[in-house]
């Protein structure tokens, strides 16, 4: 998802339009129109097979029940979370500090007859401002591209990682459980950034895809659970 792949000799990716607000904002009035126009969802990143992965390996996990409360972190259309409606989960909600993608998502789902909850928010702010689970704190969190996303922020990116991490863990549950997708960042390194308040579970296999013109990249996709304070 990075315009570069280089990493600059302060281990922060390369700052990035994709790491802006009006980038997002942008891209989701335009997604709006299509979906308006034609029916077209919009982006599904990482390709389907990336989203597939994920929701199979939640339907494998016997501790997630149709009922686990689900928050997916950075929803922009909300595809991942329409899958997981039509799977039977019951318990989903959908952030994303973008107006247009909770518009989008939210006329996706009405389109689609399946229940989620959608509110905007950054991930970057004060998590008090979520209001959408009763008890502040979620069995699941999700996060397919939104961590790559925050990750090029051309404005104190260090901060920016840092203040995400700790929002997602106080959100939550003890014990709780984070899939976190990503294509610019390795195993390792997500790893040691998240080493603080997570241990690592599992990896879900790494497809190849395309994107750019340029095929090869990999998505690492792992699942961290939250460490009990
Ligand atoms: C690569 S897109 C992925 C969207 C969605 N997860 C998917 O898989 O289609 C990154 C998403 O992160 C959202 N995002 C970036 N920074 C955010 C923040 N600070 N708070 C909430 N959402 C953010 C963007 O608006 C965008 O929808």
């Amino acid at each position: 998802m990075a315009d570069g792949t280089a990493e600059e000799d302060s281990g922060e990716l390369p700052a990035s339009k994709l790491g802006t607000k009006e980038y997002w904002d942008d891209a989701y009035s335009q997604e709006l129109v299509n979906f308006n126009d034609t029916g077209d969802v919009g982006e599904v990143w990482f390709g389907e097979s990336s989203l597939y992965r994920i929701v199979k390996w939640i339907k494998s996990c016997e501790k997630i029940t149709k009922s686990s409360s689900f928050l997916d972190v950075g929803c922009g259309n909300g595809i991942l979370l329409v899958n997981l409606a039509e799977h039977g989960y019951t318990n989903l909600v959908g952030v994303d500090y973008s107006e247009g993608a909770i518009q989008l998502a939210s006329s996706i789902a009405e389109n689609k007859q399946v229940n989620i909850k959608y509110q905007v928010c950054d991930m970057l702010s004060a998590t008090e401002s979520m209001t959408l689970c009763p008890e502040g704190k979620f069995d699941v969190c999700l996060d397919k591209g939104s961590y790559d996303a925050i990750s090029l922020n051309p404005e104190d990116v260090e901060g920016c990682r840092a203040k995400y991490i700790t929002n997602v863990c106080s959100l939550l549950a003890s014990d709780g459980l984070f899939i976190l997708c990503s294509c610019n960042w390795t195993k390792a390194e997500l790893l040691s950034q998240f080493k603080d308040k997570f241990d690592f579970l599992d990896d879900l296999p790494a497809p190849s895809f395309s994107f750019g013109g340029q095929s090869g990249n990999t998505v690492t996709t792992l699942v961290l659970r939250a460490r009990s304070t």
